[in-house]
């Protein structure tokens, strides 16, 4: 009995049809992420179990850390001692690098319908030489301000849409007693807040900023005046905020402790882990100045090759197809915060904020405001990434005046 429901869910999975076939042994997937918060945990939980329900063992590599700085030094050693894992969480550029280092399965064999199914900004990160290599989870925006609302109502503010509306609600709430702006101490986290003050100066500076690298923008008076901004919020934060990870400064903003927070969609995952209601408890806005321009963030797994073999296993297939899967595509997003990558999948299910998130992609991808995320790891290949983080976690933890900051910035962005 035990044997014939092995083979079934074997071939439930396109694999072993042949009921006389002999049994194998289930594949073990070991997989790296590091997604260890609430909301995070839930959604990777949705794949875990439809792996097992397909017949494969699940090895969990989680690796705490938000943005995945610890975990890409877990996959590193891993690689290198030669045990690879069948599946890690890898971004954007980063993709391309572990490809280039031939150590990846291609995926095609699974992605027949894809090229039409994703936006084409997000389908050519997926492939190296024309060839899948990554298969992707979902569409997280990045430009958002977290608003508890009775912390809004008990401050008589409105919702900014502006930066001089932002600090007059930010004194108001500090007038009643609540900490403005709830902030973590880690240095994805500072590049969070300050990608989206750049995006607040309009897409096409962000562009060629962040994307282009452009020296004269990069230097420009309106990137010190991003930095002005980033030292004006900041005096908004509290005093404890060294090592705080993202979701425990989320916790302030759902508790009521803060007012507001500026952070990824994942930050939804925790509001809806804890009973809240988008409208209702809290508030999700564009940060200011942002609302016609999106950052994009999209978390794929790319698939190591294993034991020298060339071709993807039978479990890596299984794995990116039920990634791409509509069913999973919309319970996975549920949780994280984040909206299908996969276009046409319904919102029916979804709530307030992301059914603006995604009438707000697509605006933006016609408008051409639609960019990707820096603190993402989706904009510049890692070198560049880390020396631009390196200069604003430097300003934001010093007295550095803004020009010499942006002197230094421009400096990073020649890191190769
Ligand atoms: C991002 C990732 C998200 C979320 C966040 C915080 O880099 O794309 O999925 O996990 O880190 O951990």
């Amino acid at each position: 009995m035990k044997i014939r429901k092995l083979m079934g869910a074997l071939c439930a999975a396109g694999l072993l049809c042949n009921m006389a076939a002999p049994v194998q042994a289930a594949e073990a997937l070991s997989v790296l992420h590091w997604w260890t918060s609430g909301g995070e945990s839930k959604a990777v939980g949705v794949l875990k179990d439809d792996m097992q329900k397909q017949g494969y063992s699940w090895k969990d590599f989680a690796v705490a850390g938000g943005a995945g700085a610890a975990a890409m030094t877990a996959l590193k050693t891993q690689v290198i001692s030669g045990n690879a894992p069948s599946a890690a969480q890898i971004k954007g550029p980063l993709i391309q690098d572990w490809a280039e280092q031939g150590v990846l399965a291609p995926i095609d064999s699974v992605a027949g319908d894809w090229k039409k199914s994703l936006p084409p900004q997000i389908d050519k990160i997926m492939r190296t030489d024309g060839h899948y290599v990554a298969a992707p989870f979902s569409v997280h925006r990045v430009n958002w301000l977290y608003i508890n609302k009775a912390a809004l109502d008990k401050a008589g503010g409105k919702v900014p849409t502006t930066w001089p509306e932002f600090f007059a609600v930010a004194d108001k709430m500090k007038a009643a007693g609540l900490v403005p702006v709830a902030m973590g101490g880690q240095p994805w986290q500072d590049l969070t807040l300050w990608e989206s003050v750049v995006l607040s100066q309009g897409a096409d500076f962000y562009r060629k900023a962040i994307v282009d690298l452009d020296q004269k923008t990069l230097t420009s008076e309106k990137m010190i005046q991003v930095f002005d901004t980033v030292r004006k919020i900041e005096s908004y934060f509290d005093q404890g905020r060294t090592g705080r990870d993202w979701n425990l400064a989320t916790a302030m903003v759902i508790n009521g402790k803060a007012g507001m927070q500026f952070m990824g969609d994942w930050a939804k995952g925790e509001f809806a882990g804890a009973g809240k209601k988008a409208g209702t408890d809290y508030i999700c806005a564009a940060a200011p100045g942002t609302d016609k321009s999106y950052t994009f963030n999209v978390d794929s797994f790319v698939f190591f090759q294993q034991k020298g073999q060339k071709d993807a296993t039978p479990g890596q297939l299984a794995l990116a197809k039920t990634i791409m899967s509509p069913e999973f595509q919309e319970q996975f997003s549920l949780y994280k915060g984040s909206i299908p990558v996969r276009l046409g999948v319904s919102m029916s299910k979804f709530d307030d904020c992301a059914k603006k998130s995604y009438a707000d992609e697509q605006m933006a991808i016609s408008a051409n405001t639609y960019v990707p995320s820096l603190s993402g790891s989706m904009a510049q290949p890692d070198a560049a990434a880390g020396a631009i983080t390196d200069v604003v976690t430097k300003f934001m933890n010093s007295n550095q005046d803004s020009k010499s900051a942006v002197e230094a910035l421009a400096k990073a962005a020649k890191t190769k």
